[in-house]
């Protein structure tokens, strides 16, 4: 029987010689903490069940348009403005209902201290994402300074991209320095994720101070003045020994000399990446998707859209059959993403993770011979009851 006292199980374990190994270096998850903020309890947890699966990397996003979520000490308006929203959205992004409810939160760095700890001592390491240039609305909230506009810039109600970036002045970088510099100081982590992503250019296009930018540095267009801006963050971050991860609009307007791409819009940024020599992690939106729906729409709490089932994450191979063996090597593992827009408790943070993490966890441990699907169904429901005894809320799969 399965004697279990408190949720914790008398283990009987027959003596064995296991001789394993992962597939990957790279196995990750992420939390956006920004769109709704989690409680350190909470990530801990998270962390937790990370670690019982194999998955090394525990992938925090901790800035966005909606909430600035990490103290740092040399701007303190980063958490008294850029915590906070007025207001947040309701239902899905269509209905354009809000809720008129303030909502707030973010991380001292003595908790940020802890979690890294906690996670360590489980052999997770926890990299942080600082975003830049764009899904900056927060910071410029606390900082208009740092903008290209007069703003006025208020910390975002509204999902979605937003057009409102950093602006690439001088005190702009010095800034950013300054937080990567708190940021390097808790985050013993060799990578540190810079974000990168959907960062439109309108402000760019109309501010004096970036076509001066553009001018000054003898660059084409605003495109590379965000390989400009990248690569000035990657030198920084070299020069202190870390190395830069990016969302795969990194590859636009030229690639920064060490970066490594995290491919989110389908695989072509990451083979690109590999074919330049460069390392990728595969976050393909198609099948790593956790913020997309599990099953026909009509029939599940609401999501952000997509349909990515526990067969689809099982079935996914995160080296594409066009690369080479030496381009393959460049591919370091693979990653689930959570966004969190419409995932507002973390009870629904487990019930969009699990059992799909459970399948993400052999995708990026186990030899792709290894990987047998109705074996997965067949080991599935013991890894259920396991989950119940956690207490995870997890999304029960379809019967078949
Ligand atoms: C992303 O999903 N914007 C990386």
């Amino acid at each position: 029987g399965l004697g279990y006292d408190d949720g914790q199980i008398d283990w009987t374990i027959p003596a064995v010689y296991i001789e394993d190994a992962p597939r990957f270096g790279y196995r990750g998850m992420h939390l956006d903490v920004g769109r709704h903020f989690f409680s350190v309890d909470f990530i801990k947890k998270y962390i937790d069940l990370l670690a019982v699966h194999k998955l090394n990397t525990f992938h925090w996003h901790l800035t966005e348009d909606q909430g600035w979520r990490i103290e740092i000490e040399q701007y303190p308006r980063l958490t008294e403005v850029g915590a906070c929203r007025d207001s947040s959205m309701v239902g899905h992004y269509g209905a354009q209902t809000y809720d008129g409810s303030p909502y707030c939160g973010y991380y001292t760095q003595d908790q940020i201290r802890e979690v890294v700890a906690y996670a360590k001592e489980r052999f997770v390491r926890v990299i942080p994402e600082i975003e830049l240039p764009g899904h900056s609305r927060a910071a410029l909230a606390a900082y208009p300074e740092l903008g290209c506009t007069d703003g006025p810039y208020e910390v975002a109600t509204t999902w979605g991209v937003h057009e409102e970036i950093y602006c690439p002045k001088e005190e702009t970088f010095a800034f950013l320095e300054d937080v990567l510099t708190e940021v390097m100081e808790l985050f013993p982590s060799e990578y540190i994720h810079i974000g990168g992503d959907e960062a439109p250019k309108k402000q760019w296009e109309e501010a004096m101070v970036a076509q001066a930018v553009i001018e000054r540095e003898g660059l084409a267009d605003e495109h590379e003045l965000q390989s400009y801006f990248i690569q000035r963050i990657e030198r920084f971050l070299n020069e202190n020994g870390r190395q830069l991860i990016g969302w795969d609009e990194i590859l636009e307007g030229g690639l920064s000399s060490n970066a490594t791409v995290m491919s989110w819009r389908g695989e072509d940024g990451g083979i690109a990446a590999a074919r330049q020599g460069h390392n990728a992690i595969m976050t393909p939106g198609h099948s790593l998707y956790f913020d997309h729906y599990q099953a026909d729409p009509d029939t599940e709490p609401v999501a952000i859209g997509g349909l990515t089932t526990l067969e689809d994450v099982y079935a996914y191979d995160p080296v594409p059959d066009t690369l080479t063996q030496v381009q393959a090597r460049y591919i370091l593992g693979a990653q689930a993403n959570v966004w969190t827009e419409y995932i507002n408790t973390p009870n629904k943070v487990e019930y969009m993770v699990y059992p799909r993490a459970l399948a993400l966890s052999e995708v990026v441990w186990s030899s792709e011979a290894g990987r047998d699907w109705e074996d997965f169904l067949r080991r599935l429901p013991a890894r259920l009851q396991w989950l119940d005894m956690r207490n995870v809320d997890y999304r029960p799969p379809d019967s078949r």
